[in-house]
């Protein structure tokens, strides 16, 4: 019996009309912008488990700590028969959850990349024979439709991802994750927490200069896909604490005034010296913050736990209000 099932919504055509759009508009507007998902190609992804593992990288180690100690709490408060994991990557620290789910059916992991889905298949279906495992190769920003599987669902999305999301685009995201749970189900979400500037800059500006490779990887991205000449060298990385929004940036700076040819896009992009490209915003997280962008996409946060160094959170959150179940009738 084959309990391994991938559902594609994605092709690469799709993807290289996404990429050529991103491009198109955020290149020649001002400020130039460029959305962080296409730093994850092969090499990209590479340099980001280089960056997990960095002394300056707080997040993933963080993250783990919480999994490992609550593993068992998550696991007995959400019961789970289905898990449903947002860019899921690897499904590393996930595999922690899954061990504490006695009930467990089925993992619907959801990815862009395909490579990524079929390996972590592979590796969990040899330690969980019995298992299902439904991929999706699906971008989770767009609508998703997961498949029919036995609930209670849990829904998780760890690593802080939800921080390179605007808060438009997070509420957006938020309402849809609302409308994936019945009853039951429950949302389990990492979050990278507000703290001294200086820790947050260091781990977006390493001292070996991973992260300045990972940032400038979108250029060679630009490069492969689009046939354009940018020399990655010509930029350099920024990392910098935005106080008012609570994020953080990445930039690339233009170290000269020049000029890039994008030729699948007939395009010539003009950078006066200094001129940066926004790369990625990856926002930080305070409680009530989070606890009202929940509550505003009808999402009620129950439980909330940090690492002993108070640097990550998890939450654990649920669909609010009486849910499609029947009103208990009315006592008295
Ligand atoms: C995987 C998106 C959470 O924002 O911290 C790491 C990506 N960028 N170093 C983050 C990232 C620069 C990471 N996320």
């Amino acid at each position: 019996m084959s309990d391994f099932e991938l559902t594609r919504t994605l092709d690469e055509h799709a993807s290289e009309v996404a990429l050529r759009a991103d491009v198109l508009h955020g290149l020649t507007r001002s400020p130039k912008v460029l959305p962080p998902k296409w730093f994850y190609d092969a090499r990209g992804s590479e340099l980001f488990e280089e960056i997990t593992r960095l002394p300056e990288y707080y997040p993933t180690r963080a993250e783990r700590e919480i999994l490992l100690e609550r593993a068992r709490e998550i696991a007995s408060e959400s019961g789970a028969r289905t898990l449903v994991e947002l860019g899921s990557g690897s499904s590393e620290k996930t595999r922690h959850l899954i061990e504490a789910l006695p009930a467990l059916d089925t993992y619907v992991p959801v990815d862009v990349s395909e490579s990524a889905l079929a390996g972590a298949a592979d590796t969990l279906l040899a330690e969980h024979p019995g298992l299902r495992v439904h991929a999706l190769l699906a971008d989770f920003t767009g609508p998703l439709q997961l498949p029919e599987t036995p609930g209670p669902r849990l829904v998780v999305f760890l690593g802080g991802t939800i921080g390179n999301l605007r808060p438009p685009e997070r509420a957006e995201f938020l309402h849809a994750v609302r409308a994936m749970l019945s009853p039951g189900d429950a949302l389990l979400m990492g979050t990278d927490l507000v703290k001294e500037e200086s820790v947050l800059v260091a781990a977006y500006d390493d001292a070996q200069g991973v992260t300045a490779e990972f940032n400038r990887n979108v250029l060679a991205v630009i490069n492969r896909e689009l046939d354009a000449d940018f020399r990655p060298d010509d930029f350099e990385h920024v990392a910098l604490w935005n106080r008012e929004q609570e994020w953080i940036e990445m930039r690339l700076r233009a170290r000269s005034e020049l000029s890039v040819k994008i030729r699948a896009l007939n395009l010539v992009v003009p950078f006066a010296a200094g001129e940066e490209i926004l790369t990625e915003v990856s926002a930080k997280f305070r409680q009530d913050g989070l606890r009202s962008e929940l509550a505003a996409a009808g999402l009620e946060l129950v439980q909330w736990w940090t690492d002993a160094a108070g640097r990550f959170a998890l939450s654990l959150s649920v669909a609010d209000g009486p849910g499609l179940r029947p009103a208990e009738p009315a006592a008295g």
